[in-house]
């Protein structure tokens, strides 16, 4: 993509808010059929997104998270994630093509073939793994993480779990601003609401600052909560999608008041199961439906639980007559 569209609608701060292309927007749109009934059903597929070793909704932060890293002259990026952490991978691989070093924190999250498979590439990427396993002991160790990655004297430029940081949720800003421009040519309808999974929340808060900033007052975010080791609701969402909105203002974004209203983000959690990375019937259901009918690939820990609220809360009705978009976020590459 050439010049980005947040520098297009906010020329004033493009100086001093760079993002370093790492994917190939706009990412395409489609209807898929047969899964929703009367309810009109749509995806924006994020899979291909990121020209790396991993890709989807990751790379998007990442594009505005490494020129901020490369800015402050860090040499390290401390951040931390699940087993299996799709975050902390793609953050790996792209830092790493840019001679920059990743630490992960890994706590516990339940093991499988997905999650073993994760841990090798994280293992083949060349990040330094500590695996402190719980929240509270990650916390713990923060102050001898911090120390044991600075560098001549500089701290290692420390990223929140998925990246969701107000500069991480630019990417999704950037993204929802996309979809704007694909409503206005045409490619797919304006949709009631769009549905993604919520693991740490950047995503959600960007496509709501995003929908808000490009006029789009019908489109209500549906997060669906696939994490319960943070907390995750309306507010902090929201809380993130204004931090982010200070940030464009203080680098000079000439930004309206309060873009974005708590009740802009709706936040389910009836679709976590037992909790982050334990499966779900429904989930394993709507994940063999996406790949059976719409040829969509998704994985357990996040699309699927995400796809699978979609298609119950589409069937109760509350959707009204949509139409949904539906996020598909997961970019594996080599097969995972
Ligand atoms: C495939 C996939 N989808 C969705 C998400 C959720 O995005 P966010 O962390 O921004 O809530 C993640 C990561 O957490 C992910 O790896």
């Amino acid at each position: 993509m050439n010049m980005p569209l947040l520098h297009r609608s906010f020329p004033e701060a493009a100086g001093a808010l760079p993002r370093m292309p790492l994917g190939d927007g706009p990412t395409p749109v489609r209807v898929l059929s047969g899964l929703t009934g009367r309810v009109p059903l749509w995806c924006k597929d994020e899979s291909g997104y990121g020209s790396g070793g991993w890709g989807g909704n990751k790379v998007r932060k990442l594009e505005w998270i490494l020129p901020d890293v490369l800015r402050r002259g860090a040499r390290t990026i401390l951040t931390v994630g699940g087993t299996g952490t799709n975050w902390g991978l793609a953050t790996a691989l792209y830092a790493r093509e840019r001679g920059l070093r990743t630490a992960v924190a890994l706590v516990d999250q339940p093991f499988d073939d997905h999650v073993r498979g994760q841990l090798e590439r994280l293992r083949r990427s060349g990040a330094t793994l500590h695996f402190t396993r719980t929240r509270a002991r990650t916390i713990a160790a923060a102050p001898w993480l911090f120390l044991r990655h600075s560098a001549h004297g500089r701290p290692p430029y420390f990223l929140p779990a998925g990246g969701s940081s107000p500069v991480g949720a630019l990417g999704y800003v950037e993204a929802a601003l996309e979809l704007a421009d694909q409503i206005a040519a045409g490619a797919v309808p304006e949709p009631s609401h769009v549905v993604t999974a919520v693991g740490s929340g950047g995503t959600a808060a960007g496509l709501a600052l995003g929908l808000r900033l490009a006029g789009l007052e019908r489109t209500r975010v549906v997060g669906v909560v696939v994490n319960d080791t943070l907390r995750l609701d309306a507010r902090t969402v929201s809380a993130l999608a204004a931090r982010t909105g200070r940030l464009l203002r203080a680098r000079g974004a000439k930004l309206p008041g309060d873009v974005v209203a708590p009740d802009d983000v709706t936040l389910v959690r009836d679709w976590l199961g037992r909790g982050y990375g334990h499966p779900t019937p429904g989930a394993l259901r709507a994940r063999r439906l996406a790949a059976d009918q719409a040829g969509l690939a998704l994985e357990p820990v996040y699309t699927a639980k995400a796809l699978g609220a979609l298609l119950d809360m589409a069937a109760d009705g509350r959707f009204g007559a949509g139409p949904v978009l539906f996020l598909q976020t997961h970019g594996p590459r080599d097969g995972a």
